[in-house]
């Protein structure tokens, strides 16, 4: 059963920044105990370490700022559509694209100021647009010709718009993530983007102020930013670009990304000489901004020894859905104490066999109640969150300076069973 005698470390390069083990080998995150944040608020519990949220949000707003001072970093709340998280990138700095109705009233839930929220959307319908022009967003973001139509009837007065322009490039990523290639469904094919132009050049009730352009999500060379800046420069020029987000994150200590320097680097030196230096930049990055500030928590509930170690634990694909969706690899550890290594499938309590967190990876040999964290999982798990299984949503807890405050709470079955009209009683 044992494969090492030595206890694989925790990689804290993949934890929040400033993540440290006290004296007794304890994982402090946002200086507090995540054994105290479980027993506290139970498991599973996503971890958000709010200060080195707040650390990130600055970066970004400063990196771009200080390279282009007519520049905007628009959080992409889908990759944690809380307004806790919201509201905290906000206060350093940051707009919100918000690519629905339910997103975009997150956001002014959280105070967030309308006139730095982008809205977005591919199949937006006549309510998603009404609540965007009641907000009165910077810019909606036209992505097909109902838009206009729909923009067009809707409107009292001219609508600032984007256009979101295909650059015709095949990312090097997920397909399931690559959003910027000739079958898409996002954006205008870059063939019909001329006349789409001439389209909304019609409708006095759209304003065209620029476009849009997103190639992809977990993009970890930094060329593909520079293509599609050189992409979007073939069209019409503009005074405003947005040019999305898709800035890759390390998942494991394997893994390499780019720092969001180094991006801001090279997409604004990309920018300036392909667009010039005297345009309004937005971008939208999420999973950079949140994968790493972000933790899970479980509790080891069952370890069967067969052919392959399974540790079950009392979260799994409803809580996380990067495995079973992407095949993302996480790098999970058996925390706070010390034994001997043992390779083990982490799986969930979901009523699948494709419901793993992780794959043949070392831990310290599990036992029943132990305390396992997966770092990473900031971006995109909260968002696809689920009830497989009638699970309930975890919690969001912050932690900050040792102080743990919860964000959102978990799920009830009561929560559940609420929207059942047909049960007796129910209203
Ligand atoms: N802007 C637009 C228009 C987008 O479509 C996206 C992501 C972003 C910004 C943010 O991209 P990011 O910086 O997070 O890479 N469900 C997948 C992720 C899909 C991302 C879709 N669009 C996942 O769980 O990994």
């Amino acid at each position: 059963m044992t494969d090492s005698p030595t206890s694989p470390a925790v990689d804290l390069s993949l934890y929040p920044d400033g993540t440290s083990l006290d004296a007794a080998g304890r994982l402090l995150v946002g200086g507090c105990a995540v054994a105290d944040v479980a027993e506290k608020y139970g498991t599973p519990a996503y971890l958000v370490d709010e200060g080195a949220l707040r650390r990130t949000a600055r970066s970004y707003t400063d990196a771009f700022a200080s390279r282009h001072p007519d520049s905007l970093v628009l959080f992409a709340s889908k990759s944690f559509p809380s307004a806790s998280v919201i509201g905290v990138v906000s206060e350093e700095g940051c707009g919100v694209d918000a690519a629905a109705a339910g997103e975009l009233a997150m956001a002014l839930a959280a105070g967030a100021d309308p006139a730095r929220i982008v809205f977005h959307g591919n199949a937006k319908t006549d309510d998603d647009l009404l609540s965007a022009l009641t907000a009165a967003v910077r810019y909606v973001v036209v992505d097909n010709l109902d838009d206009v139509e729909r923009i067009a009837r809707l409107a009292q007065e001219p609508v600032p718009v984007l256009l979101r322009v295909s650059p015709s490039l095949d990312a090097k990523t997920h397909t399931a993530m690559m959003t910027g290639h000739d079958a898409s469904k996002f954006g205008i094919p870059s063939d019909q983007v001329a006349d789409v132009i001439r389209r909304i050049r019609r409708e006095s009730m759209l304003d065209l102020r620029g476009l849009h352009a997103h190639v992809g999500s977990q993009l970890l060379d930094l060329d593909q930013f520079e293509a599609a800046v050189r992409a979007v420069a073939a069209f019409e020029r503009f005074g405003v670009y947005d040019l999305g987000g898709g800035l890759g994150v390390r998942y494991t200590s394997a893994d390499a990304a780019p720092s969001v320097e180094d991006y801001a680097d090279r997409l604004v030196t990309a920018v300036h000489r392909h667009l010039g230096a005297d345009v309004e930049l937005m971008v939208e990055p999420g999973r950079s901004m949140v994968a790493r500030n972000g933790i899970t928590a479980y509790r080891v509930v069952t370890v069967k020894r067969g052919v392959r170690t399974h540790v079950a634990v009392d979260g799994g694909m409803g809580d996380n859905l990067e495995v079973s969706l992407y095949g993302q690899a996480f790098q999970p550890s058996v925390v706070d104490r010390s034994g001997p290594a043992e390779i083990v499938d982490l799986v969930g309590r979901h009523c699948e066999s494709g419901d793993e967190l992780a794959h043949g990876v070392e831990v310290v040999s599990p036992r029943v109640g132990d305390l396992v964290t997966v770092p990473v999982t900031g971006a995109y798990c909260y968002t696809m969150s689920n009830n497989y299984n009638a699970a309930l949503r975890p919690p969001v807890v912050f932690c900050r300076d040792g102080e743990s405050r919860l964000a959102v709470r978990r799920e009830t079955f009561e929560d559940l069973v609420r929207r059942e009209c047909l049960l007796p009683g129910a209203d």
